[in-house]
């Protein structure tokens, strides 16, 4: 293996980076961005990795999710805080009745670039570069704002600063006590069948907070009652930007990327020869890699061993993305030459990105009965193999959009106008990510290996 520095990756193929026309600019950003505060802290990402270590293990669920891209128009407290609740909702639900501590992500603060499958758009007979994520481009169907602008990677910072400071002060400033459980439930969710099922969890939850009471343990004196451990990831896209916010951790003399706690390899960068790979290998933040229906398993094996070398438990996390219809087809291969080979991994499946399609309304959408059957399929697939369903990435608001069909609110495609606001993909909004962590509650009940830690766990 070639020595890894810094800016090694620049001696190797990279798909999917905007070329900017004014490289002064660039590297003047660049060098100002190098010298801005990191957005984590390398300790912080650490214990995400010992949390992922258990994930790894069977003994903790990994959930990851928020906006396919966020964007600066979007970019609004209540937003944030309707995602975070969201997360802690779906959490609170796998916590409760699967039994299992839940390692909560987000795909927030800082997830702004996005990989395209065409490099233009044509509008009208207008062809223009396609639109790469706010901190790259502008959506406008505009010649001058289609341009790379490298000053937007200022704002981007900012943006990811501001949202990470107000998810730290939800974390651990009293928002997230488990008393405040009735409050994550937004207003559009109250009536629907998830509403009323979260509900019920909620007076079992007052209840045993009540009996802990009575026994002297209440969140006044436990912290962990009131507090949550809240981790911020993206796809480490736009190498530029990520080199300039990676930093030698001066208690270890490791390189951490500090623009997130985790950075994921998207499925059009994994080449395991691509600059992607090569900058990502060199930083001790845990990756994750996605995997979709291209990826062979000789390729897979290559990635794992440039990527966790030491086979660290936590440091990998393998994001499946093949559809409901094709997932039978091509995880189970993958799974098998990850076990014989023994690798340390996290399996979390992603069922967004397999299952996009166009509606006959022009929209981009996913249909919800898409993304649940590709979960059941995975968890059935997993129980099979007799290995760990793990984690789930998920593409997710907390606002009351129409963006995926189907769900409790029964959201059809001539709904999909009403409230689509999305700058990429299409999002499950609170009603439909909360009925998914209910699917997967059931689904990790039902997961033999799992039954085996309980039991494990309780004795
Ligand atoms: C994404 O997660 O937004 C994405 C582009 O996914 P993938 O790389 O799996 O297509
Ligand atoms: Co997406």
């Amino acid at each position: 293996m070639k020595k890894w520095t810094l800016n090694s990756w620049k001696n190797y193929p990279a798909k999917h980076l905007p070329k900017y026309e004014d490289e002064k600019e660039l590297d003047l950003v660049l060098s100002k961005i190098n010298s801005f505060p990191p957005l984590v802290f390398a300790g912080e990402t650490r214990f995400l990795k010992e949390s992922l270590s258990q994930v790894v293990e069977g003994k903790a669920f990994l959930l990851q999710g928020g906006d396919c891209a966020e964007s600066f128009a979007e970019f609004h407290p209540d937003n944030i805080r309707d995602t975070f609740k969201v997360i802690l909702q779906m959490a609170l639900v796998l916590t409760a009745s699967a039994s299992l501590p839940v390692v909560k992500l987000g795909r927030i603060a800082g997830q702004f670039s996005k990989p395209r499958s065409s490099p233009v758009e044509t509008k009208d007979g207008k062809e223009l570069p396609s639109y790469l994520g706010d901190n790259i481009n502008g959506i406008e169907f505009s010649e001058k704002l289609r341009k790379p602008d490298a000053k937007r990677m200022f704002k981007a910072y900012s943006q990811a600063a501001s949202t990470l400071n107000l998810l730290r002060a939800f974390s651990q400033g009293g928002f997230a006590d488990l008393r405040q459980v009735h409050l994550w439930n937004l207003s559009f969710v109250n009536k629907s069948d998830q509403g009323k099922r979260y509900k019920v969890m909620q007076e079992k939850i007052s209840d045993a907070l009540s009996f802990m009471e009575a026994c002297g343990i209440n969140p006044d004196s436990n912290r962990r009652l009131r507090t949550v451990s809240f981790y911020t990831s993206h796809e480490a896209l736009l190498l530029p930007f990520e080199q300039a916010m990676t930093r030698v951790d001066s208690t270890t003399g490791e390189y951490h990327d500090t623009s997130a706690h985790f950075v994921w390899i998207g499925d059009r960068t994994r080449q395991p020869d691509g600059a992607h790979v090569e900058f990502c290998r060199g930083i001790k933040n845990p990756i994750g890699l996605k995997c979709g229906p291209s990826l062979k398993s000789e390729e897979l094996i290559k990635l794992c061993n440039i990527l966790n070398p030491k086979n660290e438990p936590g440091r990998l996390t393998l994001i499946s993305r093949f559809g409901a219809d094709n997932v039978e087809k091509f995880l189970p291969k993958l799974i098998k030459v990850i076990k014989k080979e023994g690798f340390n991994v996290i399996w979390s499946c992603d069922p967004m990105h397999g299952n996009t399609i166009k509606a006959t309304t022009g929209f981009k959408t996913r249909t919800f009965n898409n993304i649940l059957q590709e979960v059941k399929n995975v968890f059935a697939i997993h129980q099979a193999e007799g290995t760990y369903a793990g984690g789930l990435h998920i593409e997710m608001t907390g606002q009351d959009v129409t963006e995926c069909t189907g769900g409790a609110q029964k959201i059809s495609e001539k709904d999909l106008s009403h409230r689509y606001h999305t700058h990429c993909d299409p999002r499950l909004n609170a009603s439909q990510a909360l009925e998914l962590a209910f699917l997967i509650s059931d689904e990790i009940k039902k997961n033999s290996k799992y039954s085996k830690n309980i039991i494990q766990a309780a004795s």
